[in-house]
C-alpha cells in the first residue's frame, strides 16, 4: 500500500507537493495508523493533528481520497476498496493530482476550506470564530432555586441528542461549497449548534436566534447542498438543522420568506 501525502510549509515552500510512502498493509490499519507508521519509521517531519484516536475529539479531520473524513475512523482497507464519493465537488476536492493512482495509493490532503499551517494541519480560526458568532450557550429565563438543576422532559432530551453529538471536527465545513465560496458564511456546524439551542426548551431566545441568523452569513446563505450531511461522522445532519431553521424563519411574520422557498 502507498500513501501519497500533501506536504506544504507556508513561508518555506512556494507551493504544495506530494510525497509517496510505501507501507505494509496490516489488517485493521486506519489511515491515522498509517500516518503514524510513516512518522515513526520513515519521515519524522510529517505533520498531522490527532488526540483521542477513537473518533471522539474531532482533531484528525483531513481529505482522504478526496473525501473529508476522520483519519482515525477510516480503515485503509475501506479506502482501498474504493468507496466513491457522492459529494458536490469544488476547490481541492475537484482538483486532479498528477500521478495519483487511486487503485494503489491513498491520497491524503489537508481539510479543504482552511489555511494550511503545515502539511495536514490546518488553521481552524474561522471555524471557532463562526461558532462563537452563534452564541452557543443557553440563555435561561431565570436561575433555578439554589441547589436545583434545570430539568428537561425525556422527549426533549432525545430530540436534542443528535445535535448535541457534534464533536466539532469541521468535516462539514471542509465539505461545504458555500464555505469555500463565501468567506463570511458561518458554516454547517455553527448553524447546527444554533439549532441545538433553538430547540432547547430552557432557552428563552427562540425567535431571537432565527432573527440573529437570518442573513447571508447565517442560514440564508446555505443552498442545502447536503455535503455536510454525507460527511458528518456523528450523524448530526447539519444540513437538516439548517433546513429547519429556514422553515421556522419562514413562519415568522416579521421575516421575509427564505430564498430557498421553504
Ligand atoms: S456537524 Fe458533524 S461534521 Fe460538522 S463539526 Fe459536528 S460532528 Fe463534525
Ligand atoms: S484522533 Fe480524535 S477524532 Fe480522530
Amino acid at each position: 500500500m502507498r500513501l501519497r501525502v500533501q506536504r506544504f510549509e507556508p513561508g518555506r515552500d512556494t507551493s504544495p507537493r506530494y510525497q509517496v510512502y510505501e507501507l505494509e498493509d496490516p489488517p485493521g490499519q486506519t489511515v491515522l495508523g498509517a500516518l503514524f507508521e510513516v512518522q515513526d519509521r520513515q519521515d519524522g517531519s510529517i505533520a498531522f493533528r490527532y488526540s483521542c484516536r477513537g473518533a471522539v475529539c474531532g482533531s484528525c479531520a483531513m481529505l482522504i481520497n478526496k473525501v473529508p473524513r476522520l483519519a482515525c475512523k477510516t480503515q485503509v482497507s475501506d479506502v482501498m476498496e474504493g468507496a466513491t464519493s457522492n459529494l458536490q465537488t469544488f476547490g481541492t476536492i475537484d482538483q486532479d493530482v498528477e500521478d495519483w493512482d487511486p487503485e494503489t495509493e491513498i491520497l491524503v490532503e489537508p481539510l479543504p476550506n482552511f489555511p494550511v499551517i503545515r502539511d495536514l494541519v490546518v488553521d481552524m480560526t474561522r471555524f471557532w470564530n463562526a461558532l462563537e458568532e452563534v452564541e452557543p450557550w443557553m440563555v435561561p429565563a431565570e436561575d433555578p432555586p439554589e441547589g436545583l438543576e434545570r430539568p428537561m422532559e425525556h422527549g426533549d432530551v432525545v430530540k436534542l441528542e443528535r445535535l448535541v453529538g457534534c464533536i466539532l471536527c469541521a468535516l462539514c465545513s471542509g465539505s461545504c461549497p458555500i464555505v469555500h465560496d463565501e468567506p463570511d458564511f458561518l458554516g454547517p456546524a455553527a448553524l447546527a449548534k444554533a439549532r441545538r439551542f433553538y430547540e432547547d426548551p430552557r432557552d428563552v431566545r427562540r425567535d431571537g436566534i432565527l432573527e440573529m441568523l437570518y442573513t447571508e452569513e447565517g442560514f440564508e446563505g446555505c443552498d442545502l447542498i447536503y455535503n455536510c450531511v454525507k460527511v458528518c461522522p456523528r450523524n448530526v445532519a447539519p444540513g437538516g438543522a439548517i433546513r429547519k431553521l429556514k422553515k421556522d424563519a419562514a413562519k415568522l411574520p416579521a421575516l421575509e420568506r427564505g430564498r430557498n422557498g421553504i
